[in-house]
């Protein structure tokens, strides 16, 4: 090639996009931010699959890509998510979408690979990146990941009890301090009876119509139980008067939308795990029916819903399924980590000092097979110089072959806390480290 063809280096700095993150193999403590250490997302990852199969849950992945039409028939035309918050490009005169949350692509994962034709119910869990264009802040991200259980195929309290259960369950596997997280729940009825709900809503606030925001006069008529939600000020004010939040906590709703929540409620109190009932909480996505929570803390500021969730018995018919009622949830892992302790990372064992490449390796080889975490320096220098490597990688033995180790075909074993040494054959019995 002509040198003078050759592009001159980028000066520009490449930068990732706001509002997403690097996690990098470095502790928490160097890092500063549980999310952006790899240790502790392993460390959540290895327990997630022993706790879900436990329970015999089992992981399903989606892609991350979807056809739009999936998120606006699944999560609801007029949410903030379809609305404002989905990045969306057109590719081959189709629209396609990074999926903003898990449970849509699940669904029609179900529907589409004759999962709905397994013995009911089918249980689900799933762990991977979402995308949703938020303003970014602590605790927002634009890529985020969600952990979630999705429970297909029953429509009983005990289904909602369970799936309430798992999440508190693994809060508590996790460690995580339980005076930290509080379990809200709520009964937003099913979409029979709901529209006689947003009706009695609408006619309560009327007459204060004028004095709400923008935003909640524009659900006023699109989306009236998303109004509870709103957070100036002024709206709280009036959405906490003592008629409105009456007329929440005590609308009659008719037995099929209220019986079985209060069912739920009874099992939760039996199974001793507190909650709050708020009529305020509403979900920011379209296919709850029935029960609806947020386990939320007080440790995160803002940001403060570490899983959302609920039951959903259209949604699998809605996206071209059999009925199927459904309850599952999502935790938000970066949320998730920032509650976490870290465990000190695993230490390397072995560091391997030789000029003899091929001994090193074989030895390595034989001793990663019984479980020991060993490394080879394979810069092929003088071996003080590998020797004062081994320090710096805080491994607990050097494994050193000089010329006359070689010969003999054997090694040194230096324990390097302690400073002691002895001679151990080429392909030394493991048992020699264990024990030490
Ligand atoms: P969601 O409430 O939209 O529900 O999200 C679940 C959790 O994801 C939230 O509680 C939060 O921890 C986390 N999360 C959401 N957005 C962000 C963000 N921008 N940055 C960081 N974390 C975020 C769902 O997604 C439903 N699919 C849950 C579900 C499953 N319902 C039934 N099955």
């Amino acid at each position: 090639m002509d040198t003078n063809t050759v592009p001159k280096p980028n000066k520009v700095v490449l930068q990732r996009l706001k509002g997403t993150q690097d996690v990098l193999p470095l502790s928490v403590a160097d890092v500063g931010q549980p999310a952006l250490s790899i240790h502790l997302w392993q460390q959540l990852e290895q327990l997630l699959h022993q706790y879900f199969q436990a329970a015999n849950y089992q992981e399903i992945r989606t892609p991350s890509l979807e056809y739009t039409e999936l998120f606006a028939r699944g999560v609801g035309e007029a949410t903030d998510i379809v609305t404002k918050e989905m990045f969306t490009f057109e590719r081959s005169d189709r629209s396609l979408t990074l999926r903003p949350e898990g449970t849509a692509g699940v669904v029609r994962a179900f529907v589409e690979n004759g999962l709905s034709r397994q013995p009911k119910p089918v249980k689900l869990y799933y762990c991977g990146p979402m995308f949703r264009y938020e303003r970014p802040q602590e605790g927002r991200q634009r890529q985020f990941h969600q952990v979630g259980l999705e429970l297909l195929g029953l429509d009983t309290p005990a289904a909602d009890a369970e799936s309430i259960l798992m999440a508190a369950g693994l809060f508590r596997a996790l460690g995580l301090p339980q005076e930290a997280i509080t379990l809200r729940i709520n009964n937003v009825g099913l979409p029979e009876d709901r529209a006689l709900f947003r009706d009695a809503l609408k006619a309560l606030l009327f007459a204060q119509l004028p004095q709400l925001c923008d935003t909640c006069q524009a659900r006023y008529e699109k989306n009236p139980l998303r109004m509870l939600d709103c957070k100036v000020p002024s709206c709280q004010a009036i959405y906490r008067q003592d008629t409105v939040s009456d007329f929440l906590r005590q609308y009659p709703w008719p037995d099929s939308s209220r019986v079985p929540f209060e069912q739920l409620l009874v099992l939760l109190n039996e199974m001793g795990v507190s909650y709050v009932h708020d009529p305020y909480l509403v979900r920011g996505l379209d296919y709850y029916t029935r029960t609806v929570f947020e386990f939320t803390t007080d440790r995160l500021g803002a940001q403060n819903a570490v899983c959302g969730g609920g039951r959903y018995n259209q949604l699998v018919e809605t996206l071209g399924g059999p009925p199927t009622p459904s309850v599952g949830w999502a935790i938000g892992v970066e949320r998730l980590l920032r509650l976490m302790t870290p465990l000190p990372p695993a230490r390397l064992d072995v560091f391997v000092c030789s000029q003899d490449i091929p001994a090193a390796f074989r030895v390595a080889e034989h001793l990663r097979a019984a479980g020991l975490r060993v490394e080879v320096d394979l810069s092929e220098r003088a071996l003080g110089k590998q020797l004062a490597q081994a320090s710096k990688r805080q491994a607990r033995w050097a494994l050193i072959r000089g010329e006359s180790e070689q010969q003999a075909d054997e090694w040194q074993l230096k324990h390097l806390d302690r400073g002691t040494q002895q001679t151990v054959a080429s392909l030394p019995d493991p048992q020699v480290f264990f024990a030490s």
